[in-house]
């Protein structure tokens, strides 16, 4: 077995059988309680009145709970301490928790609920983020500038200034397993937690606190999520919290899964971004100056706001140099669910800002739009030497100055360039030169069904912007059979991370990955863990386990090489066999032989990434140990009398270094096109005037099906290996692929183009509804 094998994901039957156990899965004890919360029925205003009369005396109910009932106030915030777990009487959204039911049955406790009667007084909500503005609701003073270099001067240089503003929507995560925790009290006042989380740690801490626990009194197990994506980072701390309350005042276990519909209005979303810009440029289309303005809803919460609109700015460059640069970022509060992470973590938002700058840059100079991104990128040499730079740029252009194009507007050099050959690896192999030319024949032939292409870059930068989160533990035992249990901080969650880092303890002992135990995440195995996001989990953990099996190989080595008269060096761990000198045994014997010999067999890991700063204030420092990168090219087909539309092809190449499991990693790239490509398409969010969520069910929000992936559909990754010195050469891979999703939104945009003169400046989700009316904009 090689470290880089294409292995199914470890637990693939277990899934596609139904064999998988979530939380909901676990069997619980009979006397299990079943709980439900009661809802803000308005976005802003007051509790006055709260009758619970009916919900007490309603059939097969326990336990009634509001703040006052509540050991603390229960804090659910990651962040800033601004989450009552239940209301105190102020209501900032629909959906936000008022009280708690307990039931003997999740049915019971989910109709008690509604037996309520609420009686509130409305103030007026801030729900727009021109509401917003104009009451000046936001979670920081005012907004977050990062500069440099002289803009005025650079538009007043440039040939070409362009102006214009892109809405885009947020995104419901939609795991396929809705928030769940179920709690088991034990002896002397501990908890037992289980829980739909990607940070159990997080779960521990919150647990503790709401108790007044301290977190040696908690033990977080999860075992696998059935998706994340973001949405549980920070969002399962309600139910878990919830679920010990009740556990700790009836000494029974507790069980909380949000209904599908409940999940939708309560739980926060991807932030929605408004980005206004303002970009110079020269007569190629290379830009001299640009200046975004961020606008952000965040919510009625801090929750990951701040680090979220962080890196939304932090992306605002994606592949590009950019000379002179303001970004302005505004973290607006409003009255509905707090926004949270979501693959990407704003990066996403700030990406599509700066791609929807240079399919507009294209559009004005009548350029092909991928030429002016090529002439764009960042570049090693100085004075754009570059081989795809044009041979004479025009006089008192950028890349005609003796200027290095390698530093991003947050200071950090770029020192990885393979979106170059990436960028002309992947044009060649989709025919992009050819197909541009037959979109273009097929549109002017054709007036009713237009065709759409895009090629789009994404930079994707790796480590988590609060860099003391950069760390990660192991914990990894040889038992004296020779078979291998694991443990780490990470959590599985569909991406396979529990497989990849399976390899890496099987690599490390020569030993087959049947060998090798994959064990729940457990915090009594593994401390002080940050939660399994930022793509970071296969480099911080994989490395972490590294350092533990590399202990206790060591260890073994030195005892076989004093057994056999060999230097530890020379013992080798190959294909399940152990080699000491003359002597070979199983893995097994060797580790009977060290076990007989008194060695510890067990050790913990402990890794941190290297090499990262960051000031956060001042946008400054090298937040990234490294970027990932990728690129895709989409075509579509619009009608354009209904602003219907298909994805005909995508054509992807991606950077996942040199891949620890290439199947899995592929299977990252499709997944992350695909719901990037919803996200900006057919993902809609509605609220209504009142703040209340139209778009609470599948009924009504439509993420893609499998009939929505491209008709032709070819992934591959790039043959590379990570410059940084990461576990095996390998990249993160969890979140950059979700911004190939743009290119599918720019091939919309293309179609459009095609309808008329002007430039459709599409917002999104571009569902056939925007199409259609760009459609009409651009014919105008
Ligand atoms: N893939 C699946 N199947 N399910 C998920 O929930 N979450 C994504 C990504 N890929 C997710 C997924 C997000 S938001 C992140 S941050 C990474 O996986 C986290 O895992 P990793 O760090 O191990 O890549
Ligand atoms: Mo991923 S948004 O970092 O959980």
């Amino acid at each position: 077995m090689s470290v880089h094998d294409s292995l199914p994901h470890d637990a693939a039957t277990l899934h596609v059988t139904g064999k998988a156990r979530y939380v909901d899965d676990i069997p619980t004890p009979a006397n299990c309680l079943h709980l439900a919360f009661g809802l803000s029925p308005i976005a802003a205003g007051r509790l006055t009145a709260l009758d619970l009369t009916a919900v007490r005396a309603a059939p097969g109910v326990r336990g009634v709970w509001t703040a006052a009932d509540l050991p603390s106030d229960c804090d659910c915030s990651p962040s800033n301490h601004d989450e009552p777990l239940l209301s105190d009487g102020s209501l900032h959204y629909v959906g936000q928790p008022l009280f708690l039911v307990a039931a003997d049955s999740h049915l019971a406790a989910r109709r008690a609920v509604t037996l309520a009667k609420v009686e509130t007084e409305a103030t007026t909500p801030i729900l727009t983020a021109d509401e917003a503005l104009e009451a000046d609701s936001r979670f920081e003073e005012g907004p977050r500038i990062w500069a440099r270099g002289d803009l005025e001067a650079a538009f007043s240089g440039s040939d070409h200034v362009i102006e214009s503003r892109i809405e885009m929507g947020g995104q419901e995560h939609f795991y396929l397993e809705g928030q769940a925790a179920l709690v088991l009290p034990q002896e002397d006042g501990d908890m037992l937690v289980m829980s739909s989380t990607q940070h159990p740690t997080e779960i521990q801490h919150k647990v503790a606190h709401a108790l007044g626990l301290n977190m040696h009194n908690v033990r977080v197990e999860t075992r696998r999520m059935g998706g994340g994506f973001g949405g549980k980072e920070s969002q399962g701390n309600a139910l878990a919290i919830a679920c010990a309350v009740v556990a700790q005042a009836t000494g029974r276990p507790a069980k909380m899964r949000y209904d599908r519909d409940d999940d939708m209005v309560i739980t926060g979303k991807r932030h929605d971004f408004r980005i206004d810009y303002r970009v110079g440029v020269d007569g190629s289309g290379v830009i001299r100056g640009i200046e975004f303005r961020q606008y952000t809803r965040c919510g009625w919460a801090q929750d990951l706001s701040l680090p979220v609109a962080d890196r939304a700015m932090l992306h605002a460059d994606n592949a590009y140099f950019l000379p002179a640069v303001r970004i302005e970022s505004h973290r607006l509060k409003t009255n509905m669910q707090s926004a949270t992470a979501f693959r990407g973590f704003g990066g996403p938002q700030g990406v599509l800002g700066i791609e929807r700058v240079m399919d507009h840059i294209a559009h004005v100079l009548g350029r092909d739009p991928l030429e002016v991104r090529r002439v764009n990128y960042y570049d090693p040499a100085e004075g754009g030497s570059a081989p795809h730079l044009p041979a004479a740029s025009p006089p008192g252009s950028i890349s005609a100055e003796k200027k290095p194009r390698n530093v991003t507007p947050y200071g950090q050099r770029v020192e990885d360039f393979i979106l170059h050959e990436m960028t002309a690896a992947l044009a060649e192999s989709c025919g992009y030169a050819a197909r541009r030319a037959a979109v273009t024949d097929w549109n002017a032939a054709n007036p009713l069904l237009k065709r759409g292409l895009a090629l789009t870059p994404v930079k994707f930068g790796i480590s988590f912007t609060l860099t003391h989160l950069n760390q990660a533990g192991a914990l990894v035992h040889v038992y004296q059979d020779g078979s291998i249990a694991m443990n780490h901080g990470g959590t599985e969650m569909g991406q396979g991370l529990f497989q990849k880092v399976a390899q890496v303890a099987a690599a490390s002992f020569g030993v087959p990955l049947s060998a090798v135990r994959i064990t729940a995440t457990d915090t009594a195995k593994v401390p002080n863990t940050s939660a399994t996001a930022a793509s970071s989990g296969s480099d911080l953990n994989g490395a972490a386990v590294k350092v533990a099996c590399d202990t206790i190989r060591a260890r073994m080595a030195e005892h076989l090489g004093q057994m056999h008269q060999c230097p530890a060096d020379a013992v080798l761990f190959e294909g399940g066999r152990v080699r000491a000198g003359t002597a070979e045994m199983s893995f097994a014997e060797a580790a009977a032989f060290c076990y007989a010999g008194r060695v510890s067999l067990s050790s913990t890991g402990f890794y941190k990434t290297p090499g990262i700063t960051w000031d956060r204030l001042r946008g400054h420092g090298r937040p990234f140990y490294y970027f990932a990168h990728g690129a895709a090219c989409t075509e579509v087909m619009v009608d354009t009398l209904t602003g219907e539309y298909r994805m005909l092809r995508a054509d992807i190449l991606h950077d996942a270094g040199k891949s620890l499991n290439p199947a899995l990693d592929i299977g990252q790239v499709e997944g992350g096109f695909v719901q990037g490509a919803g996200w900006l398409t057919t993902e809609e969010l509605v609220w209504d005037d009142k703040g209340r969520l139209r778009t609470h069910a599948p009924s009504t929000y439509k993420i893609p099906a499998c009939s929505d992936a491209p008709e032709v559909f070819n992934v591959a990754l790039w043959e590379g290996e990570n410059r940084e010195a990461t576990i095996y050469r390998s990249k993160a891979v969890g979140e950059p692929p979700f911004m190939l999703g743009i290119s599918a939104f720019l091939a919309l945009s293309d179609a459009v183009a095609a309808c008329g003169p002007g430039y459709p400046a599409l917002d999104a989700p571009a569902t056939p509804e925007r199409v259609l009316a760009a459609i009409g904009r651009v014919r105008a």
